[in-house]
């Protein structure tokens, strides 16, 4: 399970919100995962410290330059050579919940944040085992990428989320997109909570949650639904 995660940021005030708030900040507080940061400003010689440079072969925008970078990976990782080094950036391989599982199960997780108009990639080719996408749009920056990536793990690791909201019952975790949720009051400005979830009797609830989820994953997502993984009951459910 993943005890320690490394952030390579030009940026760590990004970072900063996680270990002071919530979910993951508790996790921090209490030794379940240690968060670092590291700034390859720190590691940029000269007074200017410059960590960027124009590109080779001209263009817009700057590139961040191997040396200072590479230095800041490396102090990260110490002489630990398993720690999983993963760049955040547009190219990468989409994240979803089965890779924040995956991701979740490494002992030691590195997340390297580019800026400007990329990183050398030489320092890919050499440093970065993996490059990671929150999805097909461009962040001025991988720090909110990283900071998504390590709320979805963090949350998923042992005592972190309490008895009454395990990650199994995380939408995603069957394949199928969350059911709706409904508090006090029973009706609320002329709408009133599905009869169904005052009946106490749960296991036709579980079964209304269910083919709920289901409808919503055909209507929302039908890419995602999955077939085989549905049993007769969810095949009349779809059949309705
Ligand atoms: N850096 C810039 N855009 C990104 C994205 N969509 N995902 C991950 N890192 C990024």
């Amino acid at each position: 399970m993943l005890s320690r995660i490394d952030v390579v940021t030009l940026f760590p005030d990004w970072i900063r919100g996680l270990r002071e708030l919530g979910l993951t900040g508790r996790a921090i507080a209490d030794g379940t995962v240690d968060l670092h940061c590291w700034n390859p400003r720190d590691y940029a010689p000269g007074v200017h410290k410059s960590v960027d440079d124009r590109p080779y072969g001209g263009g817009p925008g700057m590139v961040m330059r191997p040396e200072p970078l590479a230095q800041a990976i490396e102090s990260a990782r110490g002489d630990d050579g398993e720690a999983l080094v993963g760049c955040l950036t547009p190219q990468g391989r989409r994240l979803d919940q089965a890779a924040v599982r995956e991701l979740a199960g490494r002992e030691r997780l590195i997340l390297v944040c580019g800026r400007y108009e990329g990183i050398d990639e030489r320092v890919m080719d050499t440093l970065v085992d993996e490059e990671w996408s929150i999805g097909d749009f461009v962040l001025s920056g991988g720090e909110p990428a990283a900071a998504v990536m390590i709320d979805a793990v963090v949350r998923l690791l042992p005592g972190v989320l309490g008895h009454d909201q395990s990650a199994e019952q995380d939408s995603f975790s069957d394949g199928l997109l969350d059911c709706p949720h409904y508090t006090r009051p029973e009706s609320w400005r002329g709408l009133d909570v599905p009869p169904v979830l005052l009946s106490g009797d749960h296991a036709r609830i579980e079964r209304w949650r269910r083919a709920q989820a289901i409808e919503r994953t055909r209507r929302r997502r039908p890419d995602m639904l999955d077939l085989r993984g549905l049993d007769a009951e969810d095949e009349r459910v779809l059949a309705e």
